[in-house]
């Protein structure tokens, strides 16, 4: 196997608001991702940060009579706080409000700056004259200019979905002082994405190596325009600039400007990394040099594809980086098959999920199972996720574990017998016996699972694993330990013993292929139930262990999962209904 080097990244989440289950279906979905590459020997990286900057968080810090700086202080800690909760294990969780990032946005602007590709141009904008500040889209709210329904924001209509520019509102007003909002002209710096270096270096790099899902090249191919004439292309220049008052950095040689939050966001991923590097003794350049050969990762939203298939790849090979090697989005949570709702309860964050006391795996596991790989939205179901859960987790997987390990530390000293390994190792197509064969279907089904990992089709990779469950629970149903245990045959012990064995065995496998999703239940499991130790630092498993896991007794253990209850779903949605 050749060692990768990969450096990952989850979108960074903005500090003006909770983490809720939304949120969760990309951390959980590139942790397990980060978990699988880590167990299989690759060096990875994983860096997030808050998203501090803009408006939205300067308003707010106001509104709660506090600064910028402590109000993102403190929602770092409680979003850091839910996502270890979660299990989702970042090697660094940084914040965008960081001296790395001003000296990297500061650098790339200037680069960008020197070859041409920043312009400045009077723009209208919408001001509030009694706040004096100029008001972003979302602060404008007025009556649809096409449907002519009341308190919509100024970019787009939520009652017939038009899309418009907050100077054709109705009415409009500002949402911060309800003033009536003034044009006035402004100077703003312009990324030049029209230029047509920009655009054939975009046209290259999206389209080859398979960075990008089909679905996600096809937009690209759309906002690129064909690709016929290279200095046509749909694309707009870039608005980076933003007036003050704004809680950002401020753009140099430009007093009173401020980088727009969306340009120094992705630059965050760098400073994150960063920071990390300086406090592991390792070279950022390294990392981030054009001839780089790490790869760089990062798993977004759907919504923000084209702030990271457009401006930030272009930014990174015009500010003197490497491009991203691959991005890969996800489509959007929906809850009982509908939006998610304050009014409903099914707005809820994580905070009140762990309040609550539901296992967070419960949540890995169940998201596992829906997350394909595609930027397909999907559905949390709170019947299928009570059914999941209790049926797969608790009725198939631990269930191995109680039906065996009772025999073996009753009959057999907690022993396990390990003679049953064929010199050659379990070849499929050699003599086996019946324990044997099922230990050989795990490690003939392994390579694929690790192809859906790598794939991030999670639901294949749990269909497939909860194959295999079956499977060892057909063979202990097939030979029935509880009857050989009690027959009173000399005979029977032995093949008693094989069957626990052989079982439990495997029982450690599925914690092999299944560490990634739930790496709490795994790493107790190793502890609790076989007595071992990490096998390697903080992994417990690591994934060439399917092959014979060194797995020599059992211990006494108490259960690994419990079943989930729907009154606990009932309570979790009364706790988060808002209004
Ligand atoms: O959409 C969002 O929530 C943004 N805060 C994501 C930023 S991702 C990256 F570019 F920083
Ligand atoms: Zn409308």
């Amino acid at each position: 196997m050749t060692q990768r080097s990969i450096f990952l990244t989850s979108a960074l989440p903005y500090a003006n608001g909770a983490i809720h289950l939304g949120h969760l279906v990309e951390y959980i979905q590139t942790d397990i991702w980060a978990r699988f590459q880590r167990m299989s020997g690759h060096e990875l990286v994983y860096i997030c940060a808050d998203d501090t900057h803009g408006t939205p968080v300067m308003l707010r810090a106001e509104k709660e009579g506090i600064s910028p700086e402590a109000l993102i202080d403190r929602v770092w800690a409680e979003h850091f706080r839910d996502f270890t909760g979660f299990g989702v294990k970042f090697d660094h969780y940084y914040t965008t409000h960081s001296e790395e990032n001003r000296e990297l946005a500061e650098g790339i602007y200037k680069a960008l700056r020197a070859q041409g590709l920043i312009e400045i141009r009077q723009i209208d904008q919408m001001y509030d004259p009694v706040k004096s500040m100029f008001l972003p889209d979302r602060f404008i709210k007025g009556d649809c200019p096409r449907c002519g329904a009341a308190d919509q924001y100024g970019d787009s209509c939520e009652a017939c979905g038009a899309t418009y520019s907050p100077t054709d509102l109705k009415n409009p007003i500002s949402a911060v002082s309800g003033a009536k909002p003034e044009t006035r002209q402004s100077e703003h710096h312009f990324f030049k994405l029209s230029d047509p270096r920009c655009v054939q270096f975009l046209r290259q790099w999206a389209l080859q190596d398979n960075r990008l899902q089909p679905e996600a090249a096809n937009k690209l191919r759309e906002w690129l325009g064909s690709g016929d004439n290279p200095d046509e292309s749909e694309l707009g220049d870039w608005d980076i600039s933003r007036d003050a008052p704004y809680f950002g950095f401020e753009i140099p040689d430009a007093p009173g400007k401020y980088f727009y939050v969306w340009l120094d966001a992705p630059i965050g991923y760098y400073a994150g990394l960063k920071n990390w590097c300086a406090k592991n003794g390792r070279d950022f350049n390294a990392f981030t040099a054009p001839n780089s050969t790490t790869e760089q990762v990062h798993f977004i939203g759907k919504d923000i594809l084209y702030f990271h298939t457009l401006f930030w790849p272009a930014m990174l090979q015009f500010g003197g980086f490497r491009p991203p090697s691959r991005v890969y989005a996800h489509g959007f949570l929906t809850v009982d098959g509908a939006k998610m709702s304050k009014s409903r309860g099914t707005f809820i964050t994580a905070e009140s999920y762990l309040k609550e006391g539901l296992n967070p795996e419960w949540l890995r596991y169940y998201f596992a199972c829906k997350l394909n790989g595609s930027l397909e939205d999907l559905d949390l179901n709170f019947n299928d996720f009570v059914a999941r859960v209790n049926s797969d987790l608790v009725g198939k997987f631990a269930n191995i574990a109680s039906r065996t390990a009772g025999f073996v530390r009753k009959l057999f000293n907690g022993q396990l017998l390990d003679d049953a390994r064929p010199a050659g190792g379990l070849v499929a197509g050699s003599t086996m016996d019946d324990h044997q064969a099922l230990e050989a279907v795990f490690i003939a089904r392994a390579p694929a699972i690790a192809e859906a990992y790598e794939a991030r089709d999670t639901a294949r990779a749990t269909r497939e694993i909860s194959q295999l469950m079956d499977a060892v629970n057909t063979y202990i149903d097939q030979f029935k330990p509880w009857e050989l245990a009690k027959s009173g045959q000399a005979s029977d012990l032995p093949r008693l013993h094989r069957v626990c064995s052989t079982s439990l065995r495997c029982f450690a496998r599925l914690c092999v292929l299944l560490q990634p999703i739930l790496p709490v239940v795994c790493q107790r499991a190793r502890k609790e139930v076989f007595g071992l130790e990490p096998a390697q630092d903080d992994q417990a498993w690591l994934w060439n262990e399917i092959d014979w896991p060194a797995v020599g007794r059992v211990e006494v253990f108490g259960h690994l999962f419990s079943r989930v209850d729907r009154s606990q779903i009932d309570s979790l949605i009364h706790a988060n209904i808002e209004g």
